[in-house]
């Protein structure tokens, strides 16, 4: 599925993620800039935080408790941030706009 990542300067970078990988997966492996993902997907760094509009939320599933204790250490949450290693691409991802913000912790 086809996955678009935004840039805090606009710029959108396109890319197709395979099913199964997740979506900071998709961005690292890809050379997206402001996907840090220090801890490598073990939900222990927020540095892979990104703002998923919530329309979009039934579709990815929502936050688990582990995803949402750990995003109290991400850098300027909003009711629509996650952590992107948290969500894994399925096929019904297709058209999937990420928003990457500014910092990370
Ligand atoms: Fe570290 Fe997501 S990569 S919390």
């Amino acid at each position: 599925p086809s996955i678009t990542y935004i840039q805090p300067g606009g710029t959108h970078v396109v890319i197709d993620v395979p099913v199964g990988q997740t979506v900071m997966e998709g961005a690292v492996q890809n050379d997206v800039n402001g996907i840090v993902a220090e801890c490598g997907g073990a939900c222990s760094c927020a540095t892979c935080h990104a703002y998923i509009d919530k329309s979009w939320w039934p579709t990815i599933g929502e936050p688990d408790e582990l995803e949402l204790d750990m995003l109290e250490f991400a850098y300027e949450t909003r009711d629509d941030s996650r952590l992107t290693c948290q969500v894994v691409v399925h096929e019904s991802f297709d058209g999937l706009q990420i928003r990457i913000p500014s910092e990370q912790v």
